[in-house]
């Protein structure tokens, strides 16, 4: 069953329609719950009133700060509070730091009464200075948001490698940048919704969107104070998340209302609310320098990273010390030193996003590689060719990658089946003609990545499964309990093939048991690329087990197994010394451009995407993957622009908050698969599900400033910043 392009099995229910989300599902007697947020980016409440909205007719209860048993959550650092207001013993408590904050929430016998009662609720605010620029966050003079965080400084990295003096002394071309880039909101499909309950068994229980269901109802019984037995969390189909669920949104609440009125309590948010109140990708500023010799290898690199964490932490310090890594790109660089702070301000929170603090270092880093080719008049291929990490190279926090190092073969392939021949011992691009009507330029470009799978520095990496094997002379029925996630991206389909595969039977007689705290144990979460990967091997850990339980005659045979991979550390504080990660995927894009150059308006024509997934499980959700990752990182290049003005959104809609259609995407995605085993991975399995979104942002500026002769370091690069870029640069005055 490996390699095979099995049909999804949810495919049928989806389609059909029949397959319920979390928004669909409703029980009897169920009440609905709307949460009322913030009014302010930092202050005080002095005062909540509640009576107003108690006194309306059909509205059952109100909660605020004071009845939230344990008032603080977050996946990471617990700093925020479920709740905020007056009333909890929760140091500050009662203090808003975002907009996103929530100050009460309403039960009421219809959706309509609660959202009307919530309107009612008068909060009285006393204003606290606030910040919104990461960088005047950090100042001696700004307003602290957070007690144990002077200077607003969440995390701040180091990695020191090398002489800088002697690195720099070696130089030939010094190229500089400062780079920035914007928000990203996740546009899943499905607004955050769920219900919560009391089972069967008196647990209270929330159905709901999640990446870890384990995660989910650990996050609730703290906040509850509950026993984690008396929580469960229940996942059916989830309608995408992309790291936007893996922070808590209607969770607590749910739970909270449902356990203290013992009755079902449901919430759908309209996508306004989900815009507005659940965390977005970081915004980040990175300065950076690079010099190499005139033969083209790197000999320094120095940078300064700074990303805008918003009020909370959520998963920033995790996210930065993935920037930290893929600031220098996935070369081989003697002298580096780089400085990355997470900083926190009063804008809204940001976390995870697809490639997890990836993406915005590769557009520093890719940039710098491809300024560096044509300060030094070399091919960008050529150039990183001299460059890339190779089998026994040191990372830039001094220790080699995991075996199974592939960014060269993975650069070649991309040039190859792109615009590159090799010949003469050099590569040579082939420009496609430029079209006749001179508004319109085209242009190439070329970048590549890398990207850790796994939980990274020092985190306790595991997943468990169960298999069990009914029958009699025969298996008749394989039952396999696999918590991991489903988030749109057809991990359940990869489970049963898996499993199919590990026991040698047909997928017919496999039967998945998943996403329910009460059913299976945990898996970490469908994040960080990880989940074939790490469920792949533990299914194969229990299958194995459960094989020889069966040859002893046992029935059923049923044989539970934890994989955990080679541990990982943190960075050492001053040095950045450490063992990142236990796997990578790697990736390299050719991204051509046609740059409307009165307009500003940037269409991609062609993408190829050279990804190496060690061995591609399903092939064709590998191209789904590699081709939604491509359309997601071209909105973030070019169309995602998310305004905020002091903290507030300005644009939480999808007809002002603009993402890619089927009129925008490319022409054509090649996705060129490659299978180079990690000796770590099931059957060889990389993961790869983020790879494809991290250079393409590079290889779109890339491609407009072959197109053009101009760099944009910031993205979106949206038509108006286009064309005000060009026309400084005299371009586009026909
Ligand atoms: Mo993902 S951005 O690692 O949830």
């Amino acid at each position: 069953m490996i390699g095979q392009s099995m049909t999804r099995i949810d495919a049928l229910g989806k389609v059909t329609g029949e397959t319920p989300y979390p928004g669909d599902i409703n029980l009897e007697g169920q009440l609905w719950l709307k949460m009322r947020f913030s009014d302010r980016a930092h202050a005080r409440i002095t005062a909540i009133d509640t009576s107003q909205a108690e006194a309306l007719p059909g509205v059952v209860a109100v909660f605020t700060a004071k009845d939230v048993p344990v008032n603080e959550y977050g996946l990471v650092i617990k700093d925020q509070p479920v709740i905020c207001g007056p009333g909890s013993d929760m140091p500050g408590s009662d203090i808003v730091r975002t907009y996103m904050d929530c100050v009460a929430v309403v039960v009421a016998e219809t959706d309509a009464i609660a959202a009307k009662a919530v309107k009612l609720i008068d909060v009285t605010y006393e204003d606290l200075p606030a910040v919104f620029d990461m960088e005047a966050a950090m100042e001696d003079d700004a307003p602290q948001l957070h007690a144990d965080s002077p200077n607003n400084i969440i995390c701040h990295y180091r990695i020191r490698k090398g002489d800088m003096e002697a690195g720099w002394s070696q130089a030939d071309v010094v190229v500089e940048g400062v780079y920035e880039t914007g928000y990203q909101e996740h546009a899943y499909l499905q607004p955050e919704a769920g219900l919560g309950y009391i089972d069967e068994e008196g647990r209270v229980t929330v159905i709901v969107g999640g990446q870890w269901v384990h995660e989910d109802q650990e996050q609730i019984y703290h906040a509850l104070g509950l026993p984690p037995e008396q929580v469960r969390v229940i996942y059916p189909a989830i309608g995408g998340a992309f790291g936007g669920r893996e922070d808590m949104s209607v969770q607590i609440v749910l739970a909270l209302a449902a356990w203290k009125l013992q009755r079902p309590v449901k919430t759908i948010w309209s996508r306004e609310e989900s815009i507005l109140h659940h965390h977005k990708r970081h915004p980040m500023r990175i300065y950076s320098k690079w010099g190499a010799t005139k033969d083209g290898k790197i000999v320094a690199a120095e940078a300064k990273v700074i990303g805008d964490a918003g009020a909370y932490n959520y998963t920033s310090n995790k996210v930065l010390g993935n920037t930290n890594l893929m600031v220098t790109g996935p070369y081989e660089i003697d002298n580096v030193h780089v400085d990355t702070y997470g900083v926190y301000t009063n804008n809204i929170p940001c976390g995870a996003f697809r490639g997890f603090g990836g993406p915005q270092g590769a557009f520093a880093a890719e940039a710098q590689m491809n300024k560096l080719a044509e300060a030094l008049g070399m091919d960008p291929v050529e150039v990183r060719m001299k460059n890339v990490l190779r089998e026994g190279s040191l990372l830039t926090v001094g220790t080699p990658l995991p075996k199974g190092v592939t960014i060269p073969q993975v650069v070649e392939a991309c040039a190859e089946e792109s615009y590159w021949r090799r010949g003469d011992g050099a590569w040579h691009l082939n420009r496609p003609p430029q079209p006749d009507n001179p508004a319109l330029r085209r242009g190439i470009g070329f970048a590549c990545g890398f990207k850790n799978v796994g939980f990274s520095f020092g985190f306790p990496e595991q997943n468990w499964a169960t298999i069990e094997l009914h029958g009699g002379a025969e298996i008749e029925e394989v039952i396999v309990r696999q918590a991991g996630a489903d988030v749109g991206q057809g991990a359940h389909t990869v489970f049963v093939q898996m499993t199919a595969e590990a026991v040698g039977v047909p997928v017919e007689k496999v039967r998945l048991l998943t996403h329910d705290t009460a059913k299976t144990q945990t898996s970490g979460s469908s994040s960080a690329s990880r989940m074939t990967f790490m469920s792949g091997n533990a299914i194969r850990g229990a299958a194995q087990q459960a094989l020889q339980l069966w040859q002893d005659e046992e029935r059923p045979a049923i044989a539970t197994y934890q994989y955990k991979p080679p541990k990982t550390t943190p960075y050492h504080p001053e040095t950045g010394e450490s063992e990142p990660n236990f796997a990578y995927g790697y990736v390299a894009e050719a991204v051509e451009v046609e740059v409307d150059i009165e307009t500003g308006h940037i269409h991609v024509i062609k993408v190829v995407c050279a990804n190496d997934v060690g061995v591609a499980i399903n092939p064709q959700q590998i191209t789904g993957q590699i081709e939604g990752a491509i359309v997601q990182a071209q909105g973030y290049a070019i169309m995602e622009h998310l305004i905020s003005n002091e903290g507030k959104i300005q644009n939480p809609f999808l007809s002002t908050y603009l993402i890619p259609t089927v009129l925008d995407v490319p022409t054509e995605v090649k996705s060129v698969v490659l299978e180079l085993a990690d000796p770590r991975g099931p059957w060889g399995a990389r993961g790869m599900a983020e790879m494809p979104f991290i250079p393409l942002a590079p290889a779109i500026t890339a491609a407009v400033h072959d197109a053009t002769g101009v760099w944009f370091d910031e993205i979106p690069m949206t038509p108006d910043r286009v064309v005000t870029k060009l026309r400084e640069h005299g371009i586009g005055i026909l």
